[in-house]
């Protein structure tokens, strides 16, 4: 009985030793984002990370490249020397991918690009082992342009036959910047809306910017503005602050767009305080990013491209 009892005991801690050596390492992933002071990637690399580890149990860690390329381009040589199983990556210069998808070809690693959307030859650079997660920035745009062609007046508030509009532009490294810009005007013009560019710069995605280039342009332009176009909803904050301070009134005289649908942006909507945004979906471009990231660390092909859609939100 005695034999018995100290074989099966011994049959079990075998099996324990087994079930741990089978036991799968955690996926280690290395995550580079642009820059960590940004509104919106600040919620899209905070739900990543929990995303990566609640679900997958991955071994996850976050550098900030402090918008500079060349920080970046270190950091993920320092990855890379670590030996991750794959890389996430929000480029500070979309132009960097070609060197630092090669960095990382040589050592055998695949990457997920996100938010900074690389060229389209540079995509095709290593077939299944680096994509790009995102969404498609014209659609964005176009949805802004819906947003003001659907008002009643389509736009032109002051009535004075022209949709008179400043341009609140992101850091151009960012297609998004250029594509918002071009199609939320495309929009009107395609469906006959003839439009007038006041006044159009950049404030990098910046709140502090897009109030200081929103009281500029409103200074100058005064109430010959319509429509206040802003690439993100961090710089139509900042617009929002500027507007309320030269005493104009949101949706009665002025028109103010954003894109992310932040939280703050969505209760001034609520409120009449601001006419409209996009919704930017961190959520599920944060959980795409994951799942694929985790798919081809486990030698899974990647497609070259995954696309989230936007979401239009306005007061109704
Ligand atoms: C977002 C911006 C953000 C930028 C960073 C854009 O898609 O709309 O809010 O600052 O990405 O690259």
């Amino acid at each position: 009985m005695k034999k018995i009892l100290v074989l099966a005991l011994v049959a079990v801690m075998m099996l324990g030793v087994f079930a741990v050596a089978q036991a799968e390492e955690p996926v280690k992933v290395g995550i580079c984002i642009y820059q960590f002071n940004d509104n919106f990637m600040t919620l899209y690399r905070e739900e990543l990370q929990k995303y990566l580890e609640e679900t997958y149990g991955a071994e996850v860690t976050v550098v900030d490249g402090k918008n500079d390329q060349n920080t970046q381009t270190d950091q993920v040589n320092s990855f890379i020397a670590e030996g991750v199983d794959v890389l996430i990556v929000n480029l500070v210069q979309a132009t960097a991918a070609s060197a630092v998808t090669a960095l990382a070809q040589e050592a055998g690693i695949p990457i997920v690009y996100i938010n900074r959307e690389p060229s389209e030859e540079d995509m095709a650079a290593w077939e299944g082992m680096i994509c790009y997660v995102g969404a498609d920035a014209r659609q964005s745009g176009s949805m802004q342009g819906q947003i003001v062609y659907e008002l009643p007046d389509h736009g032109d508030i002051n009535g004075n036959g022209t949709v008179d509009y400043v341009m609140i532009q992101g850091d151009m490294e960012n297609v998004d910047a250029q594509y918002r810009t071009e199609y939320s005007i495309k929009y009107l013009t395609d469906n006959g809306v003839e439009v007038n560019k006041l006044f159009e710069q950049r404030g990098d995605w910046m709140q502090e910017n897009g109030q200081q280039l929103a009281a500029t342009a409103l200074a100058q332009f005064g109430t010959e503005i319509d429509v206040i176009f802003c690439n993100n909803d961090a710089m139509a904050l900042g617009a929002y602050q500027a507007i309320t301070e030269a005493g104009r009134k949101m949706n009665e005289d002025i028109y103010l767009l954003g894109v992310d649908a932040l939280d703050e942006a969505v209760d001034l909507i609520e409120k009449g305080e601001m006419t409209g945004t996009v919704l930017n979906d961190h959520i599920g471009q944060s959980h795409k990013a994951a799942d694929v990231a985790i798919q081809v660390a486990n030698g899974e092909p990647l497609d070259a491209y995954y696309w989230v859609d936007y979401q239009m939100i306005t007061g109704e």
